[in-house]
Formats: C-alpha cells, sequence, structure tokens
C-alpha cells in the first residue's frame, strides 16, 4: 500500500464549529411529520430510487426531566423515499413498551444503560435492573421485514411503509424473549454456504465473568439458518463486528466492568466500565464454516492479541493471502462516560479522536500488526455493499473538519486505499454531519458487479446534516466520485433531525 498523504484542506489553527452550534442538534424532536421534500437546492438524480432508512434516540428529555446520554434516548426511524426525482420525508418513534408508558406517565420510569437515571436519586434507582428496549441504534430491512435494532435486547418490527410499531421480533421463537441481537449486523452480498444468495450475519454478547458470543446467519428470507454459541474469558464490551467470506472477527476491547455502583443506584451500567489501558485488546476470530476448524480446536476460534486500544466501529475486513485485513475506527482510549457531566457540556479538545487503522491478523503465527490510515478524528465508516467481506478499494466515513485534533463529525471523507488519495466534502462551520451511507448507482443490478472492475465508487454519498443556522437538518447527495465537489442535490427539511446512528438504504421505494 502507498504512503497516505494528509489532507491539507483544512486549517487546524481555529476551532471549525461553536460548541452552541454543535448543541442544537441534540434537542429533542417531539412531533412526527409525513410530507413531500420540496425545498431542494440541485436535483435529485431519477436514477437514484430506493429508501434510506435511519434510527437514532429522538429525544434528550422525557417531559422536561433530561436523559443523561443520547445513547439512552427513545430510537425514532427517518424515512427519506426517493422516487423519480422527488423524495418523501415521514419519521416515527418506536413505539417500545417504555416508550409508551414514559410518554403516558410523563417522566423517566427506566434507567438507561448510559447512566439516565429515574427521579429520587440513587435510592429510587438501586437495585432496579430492568432496563428499557430503545431501539435506537440501527434500522435494517431483511427478509421483507423493517427492523428497528438495539444491541441488548430483541428487535422491533416495523411497517416499511408507515413506519407504524407491530411487536418484537423473534424470528420465529429462535430469539427468546429479551434475548440480544446486536445492533451491527453485516450483509454478505454472497455468501457460500447459501449457494451464494445474500446473507444477514450478526452476533450477541452476553456478558459475564466470561462471556457467551452467539453468531447468527439469517438467509434473504429472514429466517435464521445458523446460530452458534462461543465462551470467551472475561467481561466483553463489543459494538459491532466484521466478518470474511469464512470468519467473524470481534474485537474485545481491554475493560473492566464494576457493576457496584451500578447496582447500587449511583451510575449507569456504561458508566461502570473501565478501559484498561495497559491490557492488549482480544481478536476473536470465529470460523463461519465448521469444516474450516483447525484440527485439535474444537469450535476453531482463535484469540490473538492486538495493541491497546477501543474500537466502537469497524469498517470492513477480507481474507488476502494468508492474513485477515480488518479497517477500524479505533480510539486510544475509551471516550468514557463521566456520571457529573452533561453530555451538551462535551469538551471536544480533551478527548481522544477515533482515527482508521488497519489492522493485519496472521492466523497462522498469531501476530497481528496494525497500520495508521487517516489520523483525522473520524466515525461511522462504511463500504460499497458488494464489498462487504471482499477486498475493498474505496471507504466513506463522517470525518472532522480539521486534519487533527478532536471535533464533532463536520465532514465526509472519502479513502482510496490503492492510491492513499483522500477527499473531503465539509459542512463546516454551522453544518454538522451524521453517517454516510454509500448508494450504488446499479444497485438494483449490484449482484453483476463482482465482474465489473473501476466503477467501485459509481454512486452517491449521502446522509443527513443538520444545519445550525436554521436549525433544521439537510439530507445531502453527493457524487461518490468525487467528495471534493459542492453536493449534486441538498433537501432541505422542515425542522431538525437530532443526530443520529445508523441506517440503511433499500432499493425498495417505499412511501
Ligand atoms: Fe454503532
Amino acid at each position: 500500500m502507498q504512503n497516505f498523504q494528509l489532507y491539507e484542506r483544512a486549517s487546524t489553527t481555529e476551532k471549525s464549529y461553536s460548541r452552541e452550534n454543535w448543541q442544537g442538534g441534540y434537542q429533542s424532536l417531539t412531533e412526527e411529520f409525513d410530507y413531500w421534500i420540496d425545498d431542494i437546492e440541485g436535483e435529485i438524480p431519477p436514477e437514484l430510487n430506493g429508501t434510506l432508512f435511519k434510527n437514532g434516540p429522538g429525544l434528550f428529555d422525557i417531559n422536561g426531566q433530561n436523559i443523561h446520554h443520547p445513547f439512552d434516548g427513545d430510537g425514532m426511524i427517518s424515512k427519506i423515499t426517493f422516487t423519480n426525482g422527488r423524495a418523501h420525508f415521514r419519521n416515527r418513534f418506536v413505539r417500545t413498551e417504555g416508550y409508551i408508558e414514559e410518554q403516558k406517565a410523563g417522566k423517566i420510569l427506566y434507567r438507561g444503560v448510559f447512566g439516565t437515571q429515574k427521579p429520587g436519586g440513587w435510592l429510587a434507582n438501586a437495585f432496579d435492573f430492568n432496563l428499557k428496549n430503545i431501539a435506537n441504534t440501527n434500522v435494517i430491512y431483511w427478509g421483507g421485514k423493517l427492523l428497528a435494532l438495539w444491541e441488548a435486547a430483541e428487535p422491533h418490527k416495523l411497517d416499511p411503509q408507515t413506519l407504524e410499531t407491530l411487536g418484537k421480533e423473534q424470528f420465529d421463537g429462535v430469539l427468546s424473549e429479551d434475548e440480544a441481537f446486536a445492533a451491527h449486523p453485516r450483509f454478505d452480498p454472497h455468501c457460500e454456504q447459501n449457494n451464494g444468495e445474500p446473507c444477514l450475519v450478526n452476533f450477541s454478547i452476553k456478558p459475564g465473568l466470561s462471556t457467551t458470543i452467539t453468531i447468527f446467519e439469517l438467509d434473504n428470507t429472514g429466517k435464521i439458518v445458523r446460530k452458534n454459541a462461543y465462551s470467551v474469558p472475561g467481561f466483553a464490551f463489543i459494538h459491532d463486528f466484521v466478518i470474511t467470506q469464512n470468519y467473524c472477527i470481534l474485537f474485545q476491547n481491554p475493560v473492566a466492568f464494576n457493576p457496584l455502583p451500578f447496582a447500587l443506584g449511583m451510575r449507569g451500567a456504561g458508566e461502570c466500565i473501565k478501559f484498561q489501558p495497559n491490557q492488549p485488546t482480544k481478536v476473536i476470530v470465529i470460523p463461519r464454516k465448521p469444516n474450516i476448524a483447525k484440527e485439535g480446536n474444537k469450535n476453531g476460534m482463535q484469540i490473538l492479541e492486538a495493541q491497546s486500544g477501543f474500537v466502537f466501529h469497524h469498517a470492513n475486513a477480507f481474507e488476502k493471502d494468508s492474513e485477515i485485513v480488518i479497517d477500524s475506527i479505533c480510539y486510544e482510549t475509551l471516550p468514557e462516560v463521566e456520571a457529573g457531566n452533561d453530555f451538551r457540556e462535551t469538551d471536544f479538545d480533551a478527548l481522544k479522536p477515533g482515527q482508521l487503522w488497519r489492522f493485519y491478523l496472521n492466523l497462522e503465527n498469531n501476530q497481528v500488526r496494525r497500520e495508521l490510515i487517516e489520523s483525522r478524528c473520524c466515525e461511522f465508516p462504511c463500504v460499497h455493499p458488494e464489498k462487504v467481506g471482499r477486498d475493498h478499494r474505496y471507504l466513506y466515513m463522517g470525518a472532522g473538519h480539521a486534519n487533527s485534533g478532536n471535533a464533532p463529525l463536520q465532514a465526509w471523507e472519502k479513502v482510496d486505499l490503492q492510491t492513499g488519495e483522500k477527499q473531503l466534502w465539509s459542512a463546516a462551520p454551522h453544518g454538522f454531519v451524521s453517517e454516510p451511507n454509500f448508494v450504488p448507482r446499479d444497485m438494483p443490478k449490484a449482484s453483476s458487479f463482482a465482474n465489473r472492475n473501476g466503477d467501485e465508487d459509481d454512486g452517491w454519498v449521502l446522509g443527513l446534516v443538520y444545519d445550525s443556522t436554521h436549525h433544521r437538518s439537510d439530507v445531502v447527495i453527493l457524487d461518490a466520485k468525487d467528495l471534493n465537489k459542492e453536493p449534486i442535490a441538498r433537501l432541505h427539511l422542515k425542522h431538525h433531525i437530532p443526530y443520529g446512528l445508523h441506517g440503511n438504504f433499500v432499493n425498495e421505494v417505499f412511501v
């Protein structure tokens, strides 16, 4: 791989944002909308047809009682449908049991994993382990079902047209009541075990003194066709994973969990996790096919050790020669949740940035090496959907405007892993971006993509951008071939969408 040149477009001497502007994206959106978007700069490409679903916390307070961390906010789905050069917007809260109860009561009734407490101090919270399935992390469309995901419990099923909540999804009873199903499934576009048909691979974590990792594989009808459990030593906090055609790979970040302050009602469970800088990151490699298990190693699982670091999100993984290559956003330490702090007052300069690293796993000698690809602060990476588990050339992600330091995400960046070229579109100083999605131009015929060359970036990068000047959000569409160019189209919504987490684009036009 060639050496990477830092992209020198942004100045590092002046801040590209103000905290007051950034805070506007963390205001609750209580209203639910349903309208055709008619305030548009540029033109929506007529060949861009399909639906972008996004999920994220919509409420940061319950009737004026503030929640402690955005990750504790109730899930709200946004749907942007593109059809013949027009676009339609709709948003709905996921009607989880907790959402319905709390809206009815007009107050916080549940503790949140990331520190939200019921009113009344520690006495009111002690020994209450009843958490709310907030369905706020991702939204996928698979096997004809739209599912809102939250990693600690089962998905909620929604109507893809109306976004009405239809109930919890347990996949014909394969999941038990409240069984976890992570919020970061990977879509294998051509699964060898399913005769080359697409397949969804996901995992779940059951933490404890040792941790149970369960791997699920679903065929394209939405049925769980494989489910296998593995045990690894120690506590694990694993949010995301990656797949190759033969393996699932999970990073067990070096953390320790002290449950006492949580049990005593003084902190949320997430605030009891402490990063262990002197411990290695453990890289867990699980075969997807039973016949590749090594002799004498019953389930074929291998655990390798890498330098200490914290990973929330991976971009992709693939097998090359005798190695597994993984691109991930890695932090020097876990950005810890402090019990007394208000997330709205985050001091970005005091936190370490996420940076893009490439990891190389050698399964023969159990060695892991890594190289820094992008030192600019970044998060929310993605690749072409046909490249999941395969060698990708291009990667897209949210990034800081400045090329060093830590900051809110204000830009979308494209990295060419072959040439080292980097491109950046920035919404600074008044704009703040959420996760970008890459949509291939030929998505409906994507299965033929593997036979083509040179067009991996033929498509669009799109997503939501909060415009603090007008306190509203835009849907921004960029030409993925050249992120340095101005947007192809900027669709002004009538309101803001709070900073979201994850979502997916699907070919189906749901209006
Ligand atoms: Fe995530």
